[in-house]
């Protein structure tokens, strides 16, 4: 018999959630937390964006979407956040996850999605469905003991209940969704699970804590959530901190934020990990070189499925013309548009026109956020200049002042 695509129901939940496991190598609930658990996860499922594999009475390949915003560069845009793919061992490489991922395209293609987006397990398994790479994250590491701030922000910060934070989150949160190309939203709930008021699979550490920066009014400015490893190595204090979430509605109060991580006692190390290529924080030392950058990589994946609307909705940093012939086996980007924007708006419309730039639709969506240069990845065949002088134009015009960044896993 062949296997089954479909959309899930709600009584099949659980099952859909074993698959699930098996696919990421999770361990499995508990029995007397599956029913719980999803009860919970179903507040979240859109119905009619999740999928599942079924064969020999079993669900054998998951596949998920769900609508949020994307901020791009001086807006935003309506996107299906791809997550929870998985297939399993016994059925892989036969198109299963080519077929639920054609479906969730077509279908966010009709509801009028101009973009998808996801964060890819491996690089090597998206490309082939229109998907580019447009935001990194990297690691930072401070040597916490040597660390002085030049500009450490001030303002009072006070160690919070995770209740506390989770009410003020949403609003901080906000302020840096809005201006952060690449950021996605994040609700009560998201913000609940992630200080550990909803605990039913991944509880945070025990050493977790949650502060608020406040401003010159007393009012929440900003947020740290942190865990503590400690480390007592010949009888030295030498703890590692590591910062989970970090965000401020002003420079500011980021600023004191980073200074509160570095000056607790006991701590050598201060780790941040999955933060914007390009922090503040070097800049806010006297030596920069007591903090580094290790493991950058690509995080969120993007896919435009409608160009004039998405190449519309964003805006450029200043006024410009260009071309663009773009290449998509699939269909949906395929095309040749003329793109006209500036920082007050842009039009973007299919055209007859020659084109500056030919690219396929998954390089268009790497540089989409404004992250990438367009004249790197031309020297890398990714994009091929059809005029003299086309791919720097296409980088000027596409480039953004904020490197975007993505800071939610999902
Ligand atoms: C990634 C995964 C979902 C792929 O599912 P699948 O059903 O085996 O994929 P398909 O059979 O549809 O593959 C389509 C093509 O992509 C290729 N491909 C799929 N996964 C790949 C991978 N991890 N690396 C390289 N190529 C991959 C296949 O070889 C195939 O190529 P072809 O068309 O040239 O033959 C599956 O391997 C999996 O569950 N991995 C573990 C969980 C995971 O990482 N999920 C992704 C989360 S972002």
């Amino acid at each position: 018999m062949p296997v089954d695509i479909r959309t899930v129901e709600r009584s099949e939940l659980p099952a859909w959630q074993a698959a699930l496991e098996v696919g990421f190598h999770k361990s499995s609930l508990a029995p007397e937390h599956v029913e719980p658990f999803s009860e919970d996860f179903a507040k979240e499922v859109e119905w009619t964006r999740i999928q599942g594999a079924h064969d020999g009475g079993r669900f054998v390949a998951t596949f998920r979407s769900f609508a949020t915003r994307l901020t791009v560069p001086g807006g935003e845009v309506a996107a299906g956040a791809i997550t929870n793919a998985t297939v399993s061992p016994t059925h892989r490489r036969r198109g299963l996850l080519s077929q639920m991922m054609a479906r969730d395209l077509a279908t966010a293609a009709e509801r009028g999605e101009p973009v998808a987006i996801l964060i890819a397990s491996e690089w090597p398994i998206y490309g082939r469905y229109g998907f580019g790479p447009a935001s990194d994250i990297v690691t930072y590491e401070i040597d916490a003991l040597s660390a002085a701030f030049a500009h450490g922000g001030d303002g009072e910060t006070r160690l919070v209940e995770p209740a506390e934070l989770a009410g003020a989150a949403a609003a901080i949160y906000d302020a840096h969704r809005r201006s952060t190309p690449g950021a996605i939203d994040r609700s009560e709930r998201w913000w609940e699970r992630r200080v550990g008021i909803d605990v039913l699979r991944r509880k945070p550490p025990g050493t977790q804590r949650c502060v608020l920066a406040l401003d010159e009014r007393g009012a929440p400015a900003g947020l740290l959530v942190y865990h503590v490893d400690e480390n007592w190595d010949d009888w030295r204090p030498r703890a590692k901190l590591h910062v989970r979430d970090l965000f401020g509605t002003t420079p500011a109060a980021e600023a004191r934020l980073w200074r509160f991580a570095c000056e607790v006692d006991l701590v050598a190390t201060v780790s941040a990990e999955e933060r914007s290529v390009d922090e503040p924080l070097p800049w806010l030392l006297r030596d920069a070189r007591a903090v580094r950058q290790r493991l950058k990589t690509d995080f969120l994946w993007a896919r435009l499925l409608d160009v004039p609307a998405a190449l519309a909705a964003r805006r450029y940093l200043r006024e410009g013309e260009l071309v663009l012939e773009v290449r998509d086996a699939a269909g949906f980007a395929a095309g040749r548009f003329a793109l006209r924007g500036g920082p007050d708006g842009a039009q973007c419309a299919p055209t007859d026109a020659a084109a500056d730039v030919a690219l396929d639709v998954g390089a268009l969506s790497a540089a989409y956020l404004g992250g990438r240069s367009l004249v790197t990845l031309g020297a890398a065949g990714w994009a091929e200049e059809l005029r003299p002088g086309g791919l720097a134009r296409a980088d000027a015009l596409l480039r953004w002042s904020v490197d975007p960044w993505c800071a939610t896993m999902f």
